[in-house]
């Protein structure tokens, strides 16, 4: 049995929302313009990554070398896009199980928080109608080192006053699991970290997870 879990800091981006379609859409346009092969693929290895890093993931098969200008300039590209789809998301695009599991923790009067690398946090969460849903949000905005190392998580915690060992972890990507087990809390593993045998806890999705035994345990 370990510490009291007083608060669950979820990752944003196939965690709570599905924007996994977005992303991957506006990185391959980006790509596409510019001549780099990009898949799903590819697309899986940017899980969790900040957006610089995933750009230079992409460009590893660049048949160039990019000066950091041209980099930022194709970062702020890929983003322009990203932006125009994520603009289409509503409350449709809340992942199975995210709004229960919330109403859940609060009537349990365990905190709840945001620990996303996007710096698109705060339009994801008024397109999708839950800014208000959480008593901390730590984002890409706030930090300098993203996942795997455990910056935004210890953040997280730090703002919803909790130490890191009263804190679970909800994560969909290997280098979030990564960054919350290196921050000293607890991960639960959903899509595809499910099977992440590093995780404290796995689940297919929040619709599946039993919080109810976790909070326990
Ligand atoms: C993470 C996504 O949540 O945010 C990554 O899983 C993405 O794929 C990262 O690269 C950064 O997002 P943004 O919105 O700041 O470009
Ligand atoms: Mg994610």
């Amino acid at each position: 049995m370990g510490e009291k879990i007083l608060g669950v800091i979820f990752d944003l981006d196939g965690v709570i929302v599905s924007t996994d379609n977005c992303h991957y859409l506006a990185w391959k346009r980006m790509a596409d313009e510019e001549g780099i092969p990009f898949d799903r693929k590819v697309n899986e290895r940017l899980r969790g990554v900040s957006r610089m890093e995933s750009l230079a993931i992409i460009l590893e098969r660049a048949s160039r070398a990019y000066t950091q200008e041209e980099k930022l300039a194709l970062a702020e590209r890929k983003n322009g896009y990203y932006v125009q789809l994520i603009g289409q998301l509503t409350q449709n695009d809340i992942l199975p199980g995210a709004l229960d599991t919330l109403r859940l923790l609060k009537e349990q009067n365990v905190k709840v928080a945001i620990g996303s690398s996007s710096r698109n946090t705060p339009i994801i969460l008024r397109q999708i109608g839950l800014s208000d849903a959480f008593d901390a949000i730590a984002d890409g905005n706030a930090i300098r080192n993203s996942k795997p190392d455990p910056e935004v998580f210890l953040l997280a915690a730090r703002l919803l006053g909790l130490a890191p060992a009263n804190c679970l972890v909800v994560e969909d990507a290997d280098a979030g699991v990564q960054a919350a087990l290196a921050g000293g809390m607890r991960a639960l593993g959903v899509g595809s970290a499910a099977a992440n045998p590093t995780a404290t806890f796995h689940s297919q999705s929040l619709q599946t997870a039993d919080f109810a035994s976790i909070l326990n345990a």
